[in-house]
């Protein structure tokens, strides 16, 4: 699902890398964009949307268009998908392939190797709340989190299963007593039972704070849907920047999966060859290594880290390339 924008040409980099690595995959494309909307007001058809369902996994690009304001394209796409094929965990990892790329100044603190773990389908994105008294001065508007005692559990016992060193659970828990009161004792009750994995907590603000003072300290942060989703924007930028993130949005039981650059469809530089397909490309590699093969996944990612080192990528990670250019510098490592 290639959709919007930038989506368009990151998309079928990746196909080529995974082509190259040797994926012997079917591929199925399907044209679920603004265009498509504009015309018929429907973000994702019935007939597309029971295969997408049944999809061993789905490799997206971005959704979203300057043309389209309604916020039901957004959530009748990627939103959907998430939610309804219950992928609640979502990766997004961060990790610093090259020491120019890090904006730290202090080099002994660069060093960044960790995974933003973020709850996918609760939060304040389920769209529950509303506005009263619209447009006059006593409007309210309220917009609800969401958080349940299954929902919470299962992302931090699926943070727990995936440290390496340690989770560092982040919530408001100060401030945001009911929701925050939830996270703390699912953490603990799930921490109990893993009395092996090392685990501490940090409030938002603080993980923002140490996350730029020094980013080595961490391994993976588990948290809710809105901290997720500003924390891993803050984490792309420490290792090169919006165009190199990948995320994967997985069910774990389920084995349903969702792979996505972390990027828009970036309209101020979409449709000029620019946009980098690195994002794209890493997500593409988190997909086949849920899909069962990791030595794929490995290989990618070094052919990537290598042609990040030699400057053979696009601009905006200090490369001159255009992004089929940068396409071609992975599949040429590939196949050495
Ligand atoms: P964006 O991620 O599209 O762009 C933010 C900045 O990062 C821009 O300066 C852009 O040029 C740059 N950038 C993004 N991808 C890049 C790439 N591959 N290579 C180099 N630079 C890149 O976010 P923005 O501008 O807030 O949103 C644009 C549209 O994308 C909106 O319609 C928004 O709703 C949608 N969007 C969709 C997402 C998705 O499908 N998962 C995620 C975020 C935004
Ligand atoms: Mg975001």
């Amino acid at each position: 699902m290639p959709c919007d924008g930038a989506g368009k040409e990151v998309v079928p980099e990746a196909i080529k890398v995974l082509r190259a690595a040797g994926a012997d995959f079917e591929f199925e494309q399907f044209d679920v964009n603004a265009d498509a909307y504009l015309r018929t007001g429907v973000a994702i058809p019935d007939d597309v949307w029971k295969q997408l369902a049944a999809a061993d996994a789905i490799l997206f690009g971005a959704v979203g268009d300057p043309r389209v304001q309604d916020p039901n394209y957004l959530a009748g796409v990627l939103l959907r998908l998430r939610f309804e094929l219950d992928l609640y965990v979502n990766l997004r990892p961060a990790k610093l392939y090259d020491d120019r790329l890090s904006p730290l100044r202090r080099e002994d603190r660069r060093r960044t190797d960790l995974l933003i773990m973020r709850e996918n389908t609760e939060g304040l994105y389920v769209g529950m709340g509303g506005r009263f008294k619209k447009g006059t001065e006593e409007e309210i508007a309220t917009q609800e989190d969401v958080n349940t005692h299954l929902g919470v559990t299962r992302i931090i016992e699926h943070a727990f299963k995936t440290a390496k060193r340690e989770v560092v659970m982040v919530d408001k828990s100060n401030a945001m007593v009911f929701a925050g009161g939830l996270w703390q004792e699912c953490w603990k009750a799930v921490a109990a039972a893993n009395p092996k994995v090392k685990t501490r907590h940090l409030l938002v603000d603080a993980a923002a704070m140490q996350l730029v003072k020094d980013p080595s300290q961490f391994d993976v942060i588990v948290t809710g849907n809105l901290f997720g989703d500003i924390l891993s924007d803050l984490t792309a930028e420490l290792v090169g920047g919006m165009g190199i993130a990948p995320s994967a949005n997985i069910n774990p039981s389920s084995g349903r999966g969702l792979f996505e650059p972390v990027h828009g469809t970036a309209p101020d530089i979409a449709g000029k060859g620019m946009v980098n397909p690195v994002g794209a490309i890493l997500s593409a590699a988190m997909m086949v290594k849920h899909l069962g093969v990791p030595d794929m996944a490995d290989a990618i990612e070094g052919a990537v880290e290598s042609a990040i080192r030699a400057r053979e990528c696009t601009r905006d990670i200090g490369g001159d390339l255009s992004t089929s250019q940068a396409g071609d510098a992975i599949v040429k490592r590939l196949k050495d």
